[in-house]
């Protein structure tokens, strides 16, 4: 059954402040432990990781991207710097707006890269339509309430040949003989602590591609990231730094939680005009 308009508003509103309220609480604690790049799947080098990502998003200098989730903005300082790439960034929390600011200020970017805090559920009350060659989400897209909203968003703000990258976690399609309510009740604990909205359906690779054919995407690839991987060492810091919050199960589960969920690369196109 589908829920009216303004229940669903409602929800979605209730759920990303959660999600706010979420790094309201740990801001600190991913800096200390993660640095300026709030991502749990990183390389042991993090420019190895931001180039890897450039690599596959196939960055070209002055092109108009949008960071959706850009966190402390280090993604978007380095593809600035190190890309050529005009960016306007969005994060939901305050602090990390104010963050990434004085980052921009500090490094005199402020003619190729600005933030803005603000919802991705509604990319294009912030965002001219049909102006930008790319939008990117990095470990965000899994936060979202209404998926289906936020594609759809992103096609609009999309010029016709415009990309969409994700990098995120996707349940694992093979949960290596994980009895069905052990795997049920582990997704729950990684839902309750970080607070996403994952099922095995939608967020599944399967998933995936059906929604983004849903919203008018062309999907070119969706693959299992391919780089080196750290060993968890900076998500275990930060899960050990955080472990008196009572939903965290993750600490010391990780092995667990990566029988589940495993990260993956996504990227789209909105069709040329008359496809
Ligand atoms: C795991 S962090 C990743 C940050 C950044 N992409 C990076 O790589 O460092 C997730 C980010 O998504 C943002 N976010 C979550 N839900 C959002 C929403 N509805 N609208 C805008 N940003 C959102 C959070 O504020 C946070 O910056």
């Amino acid at each position: 059954m589908k829920l009216p308009q303004f229940v669903r508003k409602h929800l979605m509103a209730r759920h990303t402040d959660k999600v706010d309220a979420h790094y309201d609480a740990y801001n600190q604690t991913y800096q200390t432990h993660l640095g300026d790049i709030i991502q749990g799947s990183r390389t042991v080098n993090e420019k190895d990781l931001l180039n890897y990502l450039a690599q596959n998003m196939q960055l070209q200098a002055g092109q108009k991207l949008i960071d959706a989730g850009c966190g402390f903005g280090g993604p978007a300082v380095f593809f600035v710097e190190n890309y050529g790439v005009n960016i306007d960034a969005l994060t939901i929390n305050s602090e990390q707006r104010t963050i990434t600011k004085t980052k921009i200020a500090l490094r005199h970017l402020n003619t190729k890269l600005s933030v803005k805090q603000g919802d991705f559920h509604f990319l294009s009350n912030y965002f001219t339509p049909e102006t930008y060659d790319g939008i990117y989400f990095f470990e965000s897209f899994c936060h979202a309430y209404d998926y289906e909203r936020v594609l759809r968003e992103a096609v609009k703000v999309l010029k016709p040949g415009g990309f969409v990258y994700i990098k995120d976690y996707l349940v694992n399609e093979s949960l290596n003989g994980l009895d069905k309510k052990r795997f049920a009740n582990i997704l729950d604990k990684i839902n309750r602590f970080y607070k996403f909205k994952f099922t095995e359906q939608q967020n599944s690779p399967m998933g995936m591609r059906a929604l983004l054919t849903q919203a008018g995407f062309e999907t070119e690839m969706i693959q299992p990231v391919a780089y080196l991987h750290d060993n968890f060492e900076k998500v275990s810091a930060f899960h050990t730094a955080t472990q008196n919050n009572e939903d965290n199960y993750i600490a010391g589960n990780l092995e667990d939680v990566f029988k589940v969920v495993g990260m993956y690369e996504l990227r789209a196109r909105k069709p040329l005009k008359g496809n």
